[in-house]
């Protein structure tokens, strides 16, 4: 059984999400599915048969943040899981690996369970890139937590690492994080699903445009 998670990112809307949502209960996938749709959009999962997520939350839980979701209300909201730290929130929002750690905190003591994105820019920085992004979390020991891999320059470009890459990275990983589930993401479709799946160390795939897809995201849930 694997977790395949699906990042919609600022996509989908509300008559999207109700066809998304009787299609997806009407297959019966046996992996552990969870959809991470941008917030507004949470309350649409309501008759939804798997998994929740949010994209990104705050690490307090209230008070004078304009535009911020606090860890509890995504909790009350049904949510189960939350992104941290995608590539898109550290670049285009400048979120450090201290916020990072932060709002993982914060997550983890709102019962969420945290998907800590991890990856780098550029292939030759692989090392010194995930020693950086995983050093705070190795100071104390590991909360309830997952970690993606998701190498930056594979995100929407339909290029993927070879598999002695991301089973580098993903041993990497868990040599660090420990006996915590590792997905990959970066370009997961249809097509290369399965076999990234079995790659060594993969417990699963953080899926982004082909989560938007009905027809592709089902393929992808039912390997
Ligand atoms: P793509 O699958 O569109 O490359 O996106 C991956 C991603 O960023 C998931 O968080």
């Amino acid at each position: 059984m694997k977790i395949i998670a699906a990042n919609w990112k600022m996509n989908g809307d509300f008559e999207f999400t109700d066809r998304f949502v009787r299609e997806i209960n009407s297959v019966a996938p046996k992996n552990v599915i969870v959809i991470c749709p941008p917030a507004i959009l949470i309350g649409k999962f309501r008759d939804f048969r798997h998994q929740i997520g949010a994209q990104n939350c705050f690490w307090k839980e209230s008070g004078a943040f304009t535009g911020e979701n606090s860890p509890r209300l995504l909790r009350e909201a049904g949510c189960r899981y939350v992104i941290l730290g995608h590539s898109e929130r550290r670049s285009i929002f400048h979120e450090t690996d201290d916020i990072i750690f932060e709002k993982y905190k914060a997550a983890a003591a709102n019962d969420l369970i945290p998907i800590i994105c991890v990856g780098e820019k550029d292939p030759k920085n692989r090392e010194e890139v995930l020693e950086r992004q995983l050093a705070p979390f190795l100071k104390e020991p590991l909360r309830k937590a997952i970690f993606a891999y998701e190498p930056v320059w594979s995100i929407g470009t339909g290029i993927t690492p070879t598999r002695d890459e991301t089973e580098f990275a993903l041993e990497f990983l868990r040599n660090r994080v420990g006996d915590v589930p590792l997905l990959y993401g970066g370009s997961v479709n249809g097509e290369n699903a399965a076999g990234i799946s079995q790659y060594k160390n993969a417990d699963g795939l953080l899926v982004g445009g082909a989560g938007l897809k009905i027809e592709e995201f089902k393929k992808i849930i039912l390997i």
